[in-house]
């Protein structure tokens, strides 16, 4: 295990069988027995080991055993080689027995355990293959600080990954961009396989959203066979490679300006196959010098991609105009659990589970609102191409519920010019 930490042996009470009964019993009652363990017959008739929990005076605890629990027996302490998982720890989830493990550990090394650290160890993460990704708030209480770098060994040990990382608190400055620390490990480059494309990014400079998974999949399966598309957002490549990969796009024009992504972005196109039918545009997407080459423009960007809308403008085609799908948090105040629905461009619709809250596009007033406000707002930047144009909101589609009363939506606009 990378930098991980040596198991602390586990201690157990050898005592003749016929006395195990009563010496499980009376640890019991005084929560000393090791329930993580399993109580066992040590081979060739050595008697029965039962493990217990760090002591901090063992010889009175046999004494207290051989004089009290049972009266006239005879017991010694030993360290077993091979402890077996009791059924509990066994059926138990992770998360109960990270803490489990966790606490053995810090008791092992001296540290008092308290509702504090209870409630600090992480109940969920992320893994990446063998990276796992904690949250921000997990690790914050100060006694962690004595345990030293080792901590993350025996984390990713009871975890079991090879390398661990932790975010930061959402940095204040408007962009949303979590932190991530690599707190055990080398580097932080992992790969994913999704729908039959492989992406490798690197967790501590880009973000990855688990949650975009049902606008991925719509996106793989839209109609785009010979068409030119611009991805105004690319990020590691999560839409453009499905244009490319899934949904027969002849060519995709990536815009991305963080570095780190850009990166992951080229390796993801050779990863896949298709780096000959994408170009990076590395940079401000706002300073594009691209016009009249889209057949569709994906602005995939939450909580709005507004500020890319003159651009997706001006990279439509002039002659036969095309699609926008346009991502958006938008905010409601009527919720209800109901089930969505979510046609596709030709007018095909599916049910599904939703993710936390949401409800179908028909049902929502906001997202109707929002829409048209859009629609307007493109069709009168839309002026400025010296033509008349036409626009259509073919659909308005849940991608997640982001918050509270907020969902991500995309909303599909058809423009065309009038000829
Ligand atoms: C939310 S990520 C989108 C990734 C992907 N579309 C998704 O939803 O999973 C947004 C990406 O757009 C990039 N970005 C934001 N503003 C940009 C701009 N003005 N020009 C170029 N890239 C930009 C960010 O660096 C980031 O990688």
């Amino acid at each position: 295990m990378e930098g991980g930490d040596e198991e602390p042996a586990v201690v157990a009470v050898v005592t003749e069988p016929r006395f195990a009964q009563r010496y499980r019993q009376y640890l019991e009652e005084r929560q000393l027995l090791d329930a993580r363990h399993r109580v066992q017959q040590l081979p060739g008739g050595a008697g029965v080991a039962l493990p217990v929990r760090a002591q901090a005076a063992p010889e009175r605890l046999l004494r207290e055993l051989s004089e009290r629990a049972a009266p006239g027996s005879t017991c010694t302490l030993t360290r077993l080689a091979r402890p077996l998982p009791s059924r509990r720890a066994r059926v138990c989830s992770p998360a109960q027995r990270l803490r489990a493990e966790l606490r053995r550990w810090a008791e092992a090394r001296g540290l008092a355990w308290s509702p504090e650290l209870e409630a600090d160890v992480p109940r969920a993460w992320q893994r990446h293959g063998d990276l796992t990704l904690l949250g921000d708030d997990c690790f914050q209480a100060e006694p962690w600080r004595r345990l030293g770098p080792e901590l993350w060994g025996a984390v990713a040990s009871a975890l079991g990954a090879r390398r661990l990382a932790k975010r930061g608190r959402v940095s204040p400055d408007g962009t949303r961009t979590p932190s991530v620390t690599l707190l055990l490990g080398d580097h932080g480059w992992v790969e994913h396989t999704d729908n039959g494309i492989r992406y490798t990014f690197d967790v501590t400079r880009c973000m990855f959203s688990f949650g975009n998974i049902t606008e991925k999949l719509r996106v793989a399966s839209l109609p785009c066979a010979g068409e030119v598309l611009v991805d105004l957002y690319a990020g590691i490549g999560y839409f453009t490679l499905p244009f490319l990969v899934h949904a027969g796009a002849a060519f995709v024009h990536a815009c991305e300006w963080n570095p780190h992504a850009a990166l992951a972005l080229r390796k993801n196109l050779e990863l896949n196959g298709v780096a000959d039918r994408c170009q990076i545009h590395f940079g401000d997407n706002r300073e594009l010098e691209l016009s009249n080459v889209a057949d569709r423009v994906n602005l995939g960007l939450i909580p709005s991609s507004q500020e890319g809308w003159p651009v997706a403008c001006q990279v439509l085609r002039k002659d036969v105009g095309g699609i926008l799908h346009i991502h958006q948090n938008v905010e409601s105040f009527m919720r209800k659990n109901l089930q969505k629905t979510v046609p596709d461009e030709r007018g095909n619709g599916s049910t599904g589970d939703v993710q936390g809250e949401m409800l179908s596009s028909a049902t929502r007033p906001e997202w109707q609102s929002w829409a048209e406000s859009a629609e307007a707002q493109i069709a009168s930047l839309l002026q400025v191409h010296g033509q008349q144009w036409r626009t259509r909101i073919l659909r308005v589609h849940p991608v997640k519920s982001y918050a509270p009363h907020v969902d991500h939506v995309v909303l599909d606009l058809e423009c065309r010019p009038v000829l």
